[in-house]
Parts: structure tokens; C-alpha cells; sequence
């Protein structure tokens, strides 16, 4: 079957033709992605309006791109898989007015697919999904969570955090060394070369013994550990020592719950998807200690760990591959959670 994916919850507008075989196999045969991070950049963050406007503008001609690119016409398209949420609401009307307009005028079904379900299941893109039950630990700009996974659509919450996402805490740290937005590729550039164990900063909530995160006291000790270095002082060695302090932070609490989660779950299999899972220092810990403990890693591919289209339209075919049945109505949800 030949699925166009549609992404525009956030600041990437994204296109992707997949095409997907009965005996479950899945290949990308074109994907297209406009960032708008340069334009929200100078805002420090992502204004909705502007994002709503450039997805407008964007995605029209991408779909066509890929469509070219892919050599499919609208009637050998089986489905349109668009982001229904979570994410910023004009944003994902955007998508969703265009998909459902593009499924109407061209007798196409439209499903809906829950943008953190699609992250999830990305390492299945190009490589393999894992055996259920497996334990995923899904950390972007928004969530962190530590989810097991039984089947397709059903997911059990084990923890979460309480306050900011590891991709918040990457960004607002990187706001306080004044490093442009979005903070996790900056943060990750700049810890380069530098001595994660310089600074001491706090593991939060890693001596607990449940699965809940807690980042909003380590972007705290940033503050005060960005404030103990006077301006005259903050050479460039200063400032790499801190970006691989907090990288080293927040991964040792993301490696250390999603072990544990593992062991308390008894569940050898591990998934790590999300924007912040492209982070190189983090992939490394998780590989190294996954080898250590006798636990199978799986991640998506570096272009596959932040927005894109591929995993929208993948999710919608593992959806149904599954026998997922498209609700009568549906709509546009900034919040969703993600398990029932
Ligand atoms: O999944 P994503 O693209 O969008 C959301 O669904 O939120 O994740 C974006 C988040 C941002 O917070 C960004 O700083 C972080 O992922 N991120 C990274 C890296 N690349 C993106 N964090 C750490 N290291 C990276 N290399
Ligand atoms: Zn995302």
C-alpha cells in the first residue's frame, strides 16, 4: 500500500511517500522536511502563529515534491497519514485542513496518528522493530516518558516527568550560556572536547525508585553555576566544561530510569525515540550500558530521532497492519495522552 505521511505539529513542515508490503515490510520512497528553526531562532523559541504560516506556505509544493519524487498520483494513494496531535493547534490544522481537503477531492482515507506513537515506532524505519513487550523511552521537546509498549496502541505508562521534558531542559539551559535555539544540537556541539565532570551538577530523582523524571532543578544549578563564573572568566573551556556537565546530567538520569525500568519490568528489550534521542553522548551511554547489562538497544536513525514525516506515515501502516479502523470523527488534539 502507498501512504503519504504529513507532519506539521511544531517548527517542521514534513512530507513522506511510504510504501508498504502485506508480509509488514515498509520502505521511504521519498521525504522532504523545511525547518523552521532559523525563523523562530531569533524569537529564542517557537512563535505558533509563525509556525502556522510557514507550514501554509510550505506544504502544498513539498507534497507535490514528493509525489513527483516518488512517481505516485493521488489514485494510487491508499491513505493519507497526517499528525493529529499532540502540538501547537494552528499548527496542526494546518496539516490536518490540507490532508482531509486532499482525501475528499481524491476519495482517500485520512488517519489520524498520534505524533508520539509515530516517534516511537521510528526505529522501525530502514531497520527493525523490536519483539513485544518493549520498554521506550521517549524524550523530545515536550515529553519524557518511559512507556511499555505491548502491542501497537497499547501502552502503559510507567513514569514521566513532573515538570520540564530532557529537550526543555537542553533548551532553556542553553539559553542561560546563551546559546541559540534549539538548545540540544547546541548544547551537544559545544560539550565537545569538554569535561563533563568539571561541574557538579545534580542527578535529580535518580536515587528514587520510581520512573518519574524531574528536570526543572537541574536548569536551576545551571543558573547559579552560569552565575558563579563571572563574565570575565567564561572562556570557551569554561563554557564546553558546562554544556558536557549537563549533557552528562540529563543522560545519566536517562540512561540509569530506562535500565531500571527495564529491570522492574523484566523486559530486556529497550527503545529510545525523540528528538533528544539524536544525541550523540546519550546513544553512547545507552549502547554501553545496554552491552553491559544484556539488554537489545533499538534507536531510530539520526534523521528519524527528531520531526519528520516517514514515522507518520510508518505509524499509520503499523496501525493498519494492525486492523486500526479510522474513527468516525476526529479532530485536531494539542494535548493527547498517550496511553489509555
Ligand atoms: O522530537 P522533536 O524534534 O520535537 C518534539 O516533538 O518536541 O524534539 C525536539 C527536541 C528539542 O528540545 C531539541 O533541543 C532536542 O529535541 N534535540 C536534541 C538534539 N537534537 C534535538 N537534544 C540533545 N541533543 C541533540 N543532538
Ligand atoms: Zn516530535
Amino acid at each position: 500500500m502507498l501512504i503519504l505521511g504529513i507532519e506539521t505539529s511544531c517548527d517542521e513542515t514534513a512530507a513522506a511517500i511510504l510504501e508498504g508490503s502485506d508480509a509488514g515490510e515498509a520502505r521511504i520512497l521519498a521525504e522532504r522536511i523545511a525547518s523552521q528553526i532559523d525563523i523562530h531562532a531569533r524569537f529564542g523559541g517557537v512563535v505558533p502563529e509563525i509556525a502556522s504560516r510557514e507550514h501554509l506556505a510550505a506544504l502544498p509544493p513539498m507534497v507535490n515534491a514528493v509525489m513527483d519524487e516518488a512517481a505516485v498520483d493521488w489514485e494510487k494513494l491508499d491513505m493519507i497519514a497526517v499528525t493529529a496531535g499532540p502540538g501547537l493547534m494552528g499548527a496542526l490544522l494546518v496539516g490536518i485542513s490540507y490532508a482531509r481537503a486532499a482525501g475528499l477531492v481524491n476519495d482517500i482515507p485520512v488517519m489520524p496518528v498520534h505524533h508520539m506513537q509515530a516517534h516511537l515506532f521510528a526505529p522501525g524505519l530502514g531497520q527493525r522493530l523490536p519483539d513485544f513487550p518493549f520498554i521506550t523511552l521517549l524524550v523530545s521537546g515536550g515529553h519524557t516518558m518511559l512507556i511499555r509498549v505491548d502491542d501497537v496502541g497499547r501502552f502503559h505508562l510507567l513514569g514521566q516527568t513532573l515538570d520540564d521534558a530532557a529537550g526543555e531542559c537542553f533548551d532553556k539551559s542553553a539559553r542561560l550560556l546563551g546559546l541559540p535555539y534549539p538548545g540540544g544540537p547546541a548544547i551537544a556541539q559545544l560539550a565537545q572536547g569538554g569535561n563533563p565532570r568539571r561541574f557538579p551538577l545534580p542527578r535529580p530523582m535518580l536515587n528514587r525508585d520510581d520512573l518519574n523524571f524531574s528536570f526543572s532543578g537541574l536548569k536551576t544549578a545551571v543558573m547559579h553555576t552560569v552565575r558563579k563564573i563571572p563574565d570575565i572568566e567564561r572562556k570557551p573551556e569554561d563554557m564546553s566544561d558546562l554544556a558536557a556537565s549537563i549533557e552528562a546530567a540529563i543522560a545519566d538520569v536517562l540512561v540509569a530510569k530506562s535500565v531500571r525500568a527495564c529491570e522492574q519490568q523484566d523486559v530486556p528489550r529497550l527503545v529510545m525515540a525523540g528528538g533528544v534521542a539524536a544525541n550523540t553522548c546519550l546513544r553512547e551511554q545507552f549502547e554501553t550500558k545496554a552491552e553491559v547489562l544484556g539488554l537489545d538497544v533499538f534507536m531510530p536513525d539520526l534523521k528519524y530521532c527528531t520531526d519528520n514525516a516517514a514515522m507518520i506515515a510508518y505509524s499509520a501502516f503499523l496501525q493498519n497492519q494492525a486492523g486500526d479502523t479510522i474513527p468516525d470523527e476526529w479532530d485536531a488534539k494539542p494535548r493527547w495522552p498517550l496511553s489509555k
